[in-house]
């Protein structure tokens, strides 16, 4: 049995770095942490030198003090592999172990994450290091789990080291087996971009405005996310062999350029997600981004999370204020907002949740980055509030090992997720609608689920939804479009937007009629399609009593003549050249409906087809919140429990419409509620 994320208890945590502090205040810390209800710590991420100083000399007594101390006190450990940051003696020895920039000016020592999956002599280091961690920490009794590496990816999810274009060309090899198949792929007769030899290619280099061969960008991300998935596979291989039964690997946050489903697949017993939902106040691109829900923004990106792990832990969960002395500086979490930021990762499916960090750091570049207490270690406000998380932890146990509970999902896949961050046109479209559906379905209190779909299945089963919102499945392989297919032919109902089909799996257009493989799902033809014109008034398209903006891109759209008797126009495009051309066409497939859409989804589009499909607002006979307020809900036997989470800064007031137990206080609640500003409340049934 998992010792966390088992189903059967929640559990407190937080990120502890014995190497950081005098040996004389372990003890005294490990004591406080317990004393205020967290029982889990992380350790070693970062502490290679202190197990291995100097090559090949490995010395253990450092944290086989700390551990014997742990289980003396009676603390749990999550032990982690330390390559995310390869000592001085390595990098120097062996510079090919380093990552570079698209240059090839290697990144030196000094940072994190400096280090290419790909470098034999990295490869080799790491096994040698994994191997002597894991074969003497991991039967200590105190550990129950191994964090592999730390943030795969993150700082850096680019690689352009030689090691990198060497392992490039094994990885195409593979894919394509001859040349004139990966030519044939990537298009390279286009611009004179032949290759008559392997060995002429390389990960991609500098050219002006960065304009490259995009299939090839493509394959070269694929090739990332295989490579960082091979290195965990590899650490995950030798913990194995090592790690009590019991016991568990995992690894923490979802970073770009990297399938986390497969990885979790391949390596992991469950994912651990970085939460720090301070970030909507600080960097600049989220300005933009989180304008409408601020912190509230988060969520997002533990929909992800739960797409992968259905029950997760937050290895580093928001304890205090984020900054480098380099960049980011925001403030200290206000009264109350650590629990509401706890209640918003437990609310979407986190059993375990984990504080960054026990003590902030005195050095380095991380000395803003707060955790739970100050640099002095003095009692605090936010360990007060540690303690009252605790209580509200202690009271809400049952909620273990239930799952969050949505009847609509957007459909997401790698191929376009990556296919978008170098495709402008692609990538336009697919911002805005998943911002706006997000937004949509968070205000009107819809749980939404995201769901990963590739040529093998999808990460929940499709039919677990009554609705699927996919908005620009641009690129599609024709088994991913049998998958929707079948959903559809079995009664579900499937919306998408504009741009659907135009590619195949290499990203080069189709010479099909649009929307291509997609052509006998949707019944529908495209025979003319824009970007809008900036300085012309808004496009609408008017479906029934709705008009509703049409920005960016306009698929002009035709029933396809002769299925008449399954298709249906809903909309037409009310103004520019192409008024009263169809705009929304539902086509009945099966027992099911597809309803193809000509635009981007805004978020009143998103709110309307989510009202007229009958997915929006599910539990408003049970609940009247105010739109400041999320609501999730998360079920287990067949009982639910309903989270309200307030992201205003106001008091504001709920209706519970039947009475329902308030898990904190265990009191049958019914009526008007006030919630306090950045307060939270989970009810049961
Ligand atoms: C995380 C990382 C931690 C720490 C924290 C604050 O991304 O895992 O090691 O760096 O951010 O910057």
């Amino acid at each position: 049995m998992r010792k966390i994320i088992n189903g059967n208890q929640m559990v407190m945590g937080t990120c502890y770095y014995p190497e950081h502090w005098p040996e004389s205040l372990w003890e005294e810390d490990l004591k406080r942490m317990l004393a205020h209800g967290i029982t889990v710590i992380r350790i070693a991420e970062f502490a290679w030198s202190k197990i291995e100083p100097t090559e090949g000399n490995f010395t253990y007594e450092f944290y086989d003090r700390f551990l014997e101390l742990a289980e003396k006190v009676g603390m749990k450990v999550i032990f982690c592999t330390p390559t995310a940051t390869p000592p001085a003696w390595l990098t120097e020895k062996y510079p090919e172990v380093l990552n570079a920039n698209m240059d090839g000016v290697l990144y030196r020592h000094g940072a994190r994450r400096h280090y290419n999956y790909n470098s034999p002599v990295y490869l080799e280091k790491t096994r040698i290091i994994v191997e002597k961690s894991a074969s003497h920490y991991a039967p200590h009794p105190a550990v129950i789990g191994w964090q592999i590496d730390n943030e795969l990816n993150c700082e850096k999810d680019v690689f352009y080291s030689e090691s990198d274009s060497m392992a490039f060309r094994i990885f195409l090899k593979a894919k394509y087996k001859n040349l004139d198949a990966l030519n044939e792929a990537w298009g390279t007769v286009f611009w004179n971009q032949t290759y008559t030899d392997w060995d002429e290619i390389h990960v991609p280099r500098t050219t002006y405005s960065d304009s490259t061969n995009p299939h090839e960008v493509l394959d070269y991300t694929r090739f990332i996310s295989a490579s960082a998935r091979a290195y965990a596979k590899l650490q995950r291989d030798i913990l194995r062999k090592y790690i009590k039964l019991e016991d568990f690997i995992t690894t923490n946050g979802i970073f770009g350029n990297l399938d986390n489903h497969q990885m979790t697949a391949e390596s992991l017993d469950f994912m651990t997600y970085d939460s720090y939902p301070n970030f909507a106040y600080t960097k600049e691109d989220y300005e933009k981004f989180s304008r409408t829900l601020g912190d509230r923004m988060w969520s997002r990106n533990l929909m992800e999370v739960r797409s992968i792990s259905p029950n997760f832990g937050i290895m580093e969960q928001q304890s205090g204020a984020n900054g480098w002395n380099t960049r980011m500086a925001a403030p200290t979490p206000k009264p109350r907002q650590m629990t509401l930021w706890t209640m918003q990762s437990v609310a979407h499916g986190a059993d375990y949740v984990s504080y960054f960090r026990w003590r902030t750091c005195t050095m380095g570049t991380e000395i803003y980055w707060h955790g739970i207490l100050d640099y002095s270690g003095r009692d605090n406000r936010r360990l007060d509030e540690i303690g009252e998380i605790h209580k509200k932890f202690q009271s809400i146990q049952e909620i273990a090992g239930a799952r969050y509970q949505a009847d609509a999902a957007v459909v997401k896949d790698y191929d376009n997720i990556w296919d978008a961050q170098l495709d402008v046109w692609h990538q336009d479209l697919e911002k805005i609608s998943q911002q706006s559906l997000f937004i949509a379905a968070q205000k009107t209190h819809t749980p939404l689920d995201f769901v990963y779909l590739n040529d093998e299945g999808s990460s929940t089963p499709l039919e677990n939804y009554k609705v699927l919102i996919y908005p620009h499945p641009v690129m599609l392989s024709p088994e991913r479009v049998r998958l929707l297919e079948n959903y559809v032919a079995q009664g579900g109902i499937l919306i998408l937007g504009c741009r659907s089909g135009y590619k195949d799996m290499t990203g080069k257009c189709v010479m099909d009629k649009l929307p291509g493989l997609l052509t006998n799902l949707t019944g529908v033809d495209i025979p003319e399609y824009t970007r809008t014109c900036p300085g012309d008034e808004p496009v609408i398209i008017h479906w029934g009593q709705e008009r509703l903006e049409a920005p960016v891109f306009n698929d002009q759209l035709a029933a396809q003549p002769g299925r008449e008797k399954y298709t249906r126009v809903l909309g037409y495009y009310e103004n520019s050249y192409y008024a009263g051309t169809p705009a929304l066409v539902q086509n009945t497939y099966g027992k099911g409906k597809v309803y193809y859409y000509g635009s981007v989804f805004t978020e009143r589009a998103a709110e309307v087809f989510l009202e007229k499909l009958g997915v929006k607002t599910p539990y408003q006979a049970i609940l009247e919140l105010p739109e400041c307020c999320e609501l999730a809900v998360r079920e287990k036997d067949g009982k639910k429990y309903y989270f309200v989470l307030n992201y205003s800064r106001e008091n504001v007031t709920i209706r519970v419409k039947c009475p329902m137990r308030n898990l904190y206080t265990q009191a049958v609640t019914a009526g008007d509620v006030t919630v306090e500003a950045y307060g939270t409340r989970i009810f049961g049934e």
